[in-house]
């Protein structure tokens, strides 16, 4: 995949996907800027990538502060002196049904919406003057199919959805590719606490959701990462304002 001697950008990086995707492009040859608010985490990725010869740094950046969320896009300038690649991965997880109050809305909406806006505007302005660049979102399953009790969260997911064409429009002028990724249940930290929640154990997370999808399991951070890369590197050159399922067939039926 050619993002050798580019510079990358990937939010929420901490854990789970976003932790993949910046691993996998720095492998790839790629400098990587992790933002997440999780400083444990995300200096953690920053040290494997190290450790492994690549390049990284790792910035504290909750991306619904839209200063916080500037800053990223600053940080690639400053310490790699361009952006190519930004990945919107980072979200929150507010798994509520028709009670869902105001503040439920707002904390769902101001991250995973407001906060990529935020994100994308500032890197925008860096990817300009860098000649270009690609842009991959993280939808879902959930910006297609409804799931119980899920709506504060696929709206925000059916929302990326939307703001990936658009901008896609807006920004092809500019050299910038916009696309997004839609994976189905992908076994990460935030499935985990998902589990906690509602009583489930691993096993019975697994037996309930493996099903749903044609090949009968749920998928790898890295599976959704090798999806990233490609939609983020050259050899997707002609491929913008689009989605890629990684969801093992589950909206195939
Ligand atoms: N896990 C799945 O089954 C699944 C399925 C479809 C789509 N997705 C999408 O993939 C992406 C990654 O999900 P994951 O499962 O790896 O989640 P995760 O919880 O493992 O990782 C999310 C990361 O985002 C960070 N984060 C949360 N709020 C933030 C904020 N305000 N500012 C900066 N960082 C913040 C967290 O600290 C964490 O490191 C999300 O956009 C999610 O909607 C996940």
């Amino acid at each position: 995949m050619r993002v050798s001697q580019k510079v990358a950008l990937v939010t929420g990086a901490a854990d789970g996907i976003g932790a993949a995707t910046a691993e996998l492009l720095a492998e790839h040859g790629a400098a990587v800027v992790i933002g997440d608010i999780d400083d444990r985490g995300g200096t953690e990725v920053r040290d494997r990538i190290l450790a492994a010869g690549g390049k990284a740094v790792f910035v504290h950046a909750d991306i619904s502060r839209p200063a916080e969320a500037a800053s990223l896009a600053s940080a690639a300038e400053t310490s790699f002196g361009r952006l190519d690649i930004l990945v919107n991965n980072a979200a929150t997880f507010v798994l509520m049904g028709i009670d869902a109050t105001p503040e439920d809305w707002h904390r769902s909406l101001d991250v995973n919406v407001i906060g990529t806006a935020l994100v994308t505007h500032a890197a925008v302005q860096v990817m300009r003057r860098s000649g270009g660049g690609a842009i991959v979102n993280l939808a879902s399953i959930s910006s297609f199919v409804a799931q119980p009790q899920f709506v504060t969260y696929s709206a925000t997911k059916a929302a990326i959805l939307q703001m990936t064409r658009n901008l896609a429009l807006d920004l092809a002028s500019d050299g910038i590719r916009v696309n997004c990724v839609c994976p189905g249940t992908i076994l990460t930290r935030a499935s985990r606490d998902h589990m906690g929640r509602v009583g489930m154990s691993l096993a019975d997370f697994i037996a309930a959701e493996a099903p749903k999808h044609l090949l009968n399991r749920v998928g790898t951070p890295r599976e959704v990462a090798h999806a990233i890369l490609f939609l983020a590197s050259d050899d997707a050159s002609f491929i913008t304002g689009t989605h890629l399922m990684v969801d093992g067939g589950y909206t195939a039926v």
